[in-house]
């Protein structure tokens, strides 16, 4: 698949902190990833795992770190380009003794090309994807018909992909874009109790933003 030129994320002026810094400098090895042509083996990766999960758009973790304390038997790739995030979860894995969580500095997009076998994936994670509100931006929005397609290539047949936004519009979108392919069956659901409250959530529930959590089902 060609290179994409349109990226979904827009890197944010990354403050980074001293500490976030030494903690991606120190513990990058240990727990990263970084994005190559080499297909990840994720029972090698995750050597107690039963099931494989992506996190894509992870932003500083707090998701990432509950869902793999609550299930030390899933695996999870945790994928970002934001930087401050990167460190935060890195540090994060260390202090909670985490052994189901790696991390990728990369987009997506490519990481799903390149590393994740096809029909290897049981869950797939998009927590607050970007809204790209604006129309001239909508082109931005990583949930639309092609994207759909690759992950449906990586899933297993009745892998769980679940999303949530707070952006109504958006979660409009969702339902369309779901709507063209065939590959998955689902739509909207009460909020899973195990999905943790995020930054960003939170923020959106502060300006009184309606969140909606979306289940689907590879076919
Ligand atoms: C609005 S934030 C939400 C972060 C987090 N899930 C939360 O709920 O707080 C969206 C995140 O997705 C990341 N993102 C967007 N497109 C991406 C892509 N193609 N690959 C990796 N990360 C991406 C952004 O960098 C950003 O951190």
């Amino acid at each position: 698949m060609e290179s994409r030129t349109i990226k979904s994320f827009k890197l944010r002026g990354t403050r980074i902190t001293t500490a976030q810094g030494a903690a991606r400098d120190r513990l990058w090895k240990q727990f990263g990833i970084e994005l190559s042509n080499q297909v990840i083996d994720f029972p090698a990766l995750f050597p107690g795992a039963k099931k494989f999960a992506l996190e894509i758009g992870f932003g500083m973790g707090e998701a990432t770190l509950e869902i793999a304390e609550q299930n030390p038997e899933l695996g999870i790739l945790a994928i970002d380009v934001h930087q401050p995030g990167i460190g935060k979860l890195l540090a994060v894995i260390e202090e909670a003794q985490l052994s189901n969580v790696r991390v990728m500095d990369a987009d997506a997009h490519a990481v799903l090309q390149q590393m994740i076998e096809d029909g290897s994936v049981d869950a797939l994670h998009l927590f607050f994807p970007d809204p790209w509100p604006k129309t001239r931006h909508h082109k931005r929005r990583i949930v639309n018909p092609e994207f759909i397609e690759l992950l449906a290539r990586k899933m297993k047949t009745h892998g769980e992909l679940h999303i949530a936004t707070d952006w109504e519009p958006y979660a409009q979108w969702i339902e369309e874009q779901f709507g063209k392919v065939r590959t998955f069956s689902g739509g909207k659901i009460e909020r899973p109790a195990w999905r943790p409250l995020t930054r960003f959530e939170g923020q959106g529930l502060r300006k009184n933003h309606v969140v909606t959590d979306f289940l689907y089902i590879r076919n």
